[in-house]
């Protein structure tokens, strides 16, 4: 945490907090590419495919170049998948950044973990939570790669825990997914417990078995209420 510090949201923060967002989210591709690979239903698609290929052009190069020119497809596609999540996450509470989380008197907020030289290396936002009425939703925790390790995301989300508690929160969730393992090891230190785990609910998330968690604290009244 040496030289970063943690400060609220700013209008002038706003392409850096959405180009964090999406470096975060596109850095997945390998990882997801390795999760699709794993899937019993995706080798045995494959395996057909080779075989078809091989029975079609009895040749083994031809049935290879094939298998490659398909897992090149294959990871091409999930590129475009995960283009589509970027661009679903920007034009929801990233759209406006401001009205979405710092309209005064409201329980949410955004910080910023900025450097030195003031460059906005680290995300969290706390707002209501939409699907569990009650409950307050950590979001868009996010930090530089050069940085990670450092306890950047444990500092933004001991400030955006923090201000909940003040704010009279009792219960905090948030989602990640099967590709963020990191995450879930910060959320697991930070007290989280895993509430939820299910299939995102899209044709495309099913045929990669792409699993979202929901994981969940519940918080205490701060001392002097
Ligand atoms: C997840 C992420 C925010 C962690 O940021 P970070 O600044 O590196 O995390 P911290 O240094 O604050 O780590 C806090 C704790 O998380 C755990 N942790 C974080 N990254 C870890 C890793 N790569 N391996 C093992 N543990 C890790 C550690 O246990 C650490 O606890 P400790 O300090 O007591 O050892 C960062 O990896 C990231 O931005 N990933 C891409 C975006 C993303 O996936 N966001 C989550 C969306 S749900």
């Amino acid at each position: 945490m040496d030289g970063v510090r943690i400060r609220e949201y700013r209008d002038e923060d706003y392409h850096a907090v959405r180009e964090l967002y999406a470096a975060g989210f596109t850095e997945k591709l390998d990882p997801l590419c390795v999760h699709v690979l794993t899937q019993t239903r995706v080798q045995l698609t494959l395996l057909a495919a080779l075989l078809v290929a091989l029975a079609l052009s009895g040749s083994v190069l031809a049935s290879l170049v094939c298998g490659v020119l398909l897992l090149l497809a294959a990871r091409l596609g999930l590129r475009l998948l995960l283009d589509r999540g970027v661009r679903l996450g920007l034009s929801e509470d990233l759209q406006d950044v401001g009205s979405s989380y710092m309209t005064p008197g409201r329980v949410a907020c955004f910080w910023v973990a900025e450097d030195a030289g003031q460059v906005v290396v680290g995300t969290v936002g706390v707002l209501p939570c939409v699907t569990q009425p009650g409950a307050w939703e950590l979001k868009r925790i996010s930090v530089r790669r050069d940085l990670r390790g450092r306890g950047v995301a444990r500092a933004l989300c001991g400030t955006a825990v923090a201000f909940a508690a003040r704010g009279g929160v009792r219960h905090l969730v948030l989602y990640t997914s099967v590709l963020q393992a990191d995450a879930q090891r910060l959320y697991l230190r930070l007290g989280f417990r895993k509430l939820e785990e299910f299939v995102w609910p899209s044709a495309p998330a099913r045929l990669i078995g792409f699993v979202v968690y929901k994981y969940g604290r519940d918080l205490r009244p701060p001392p002097d209420t």
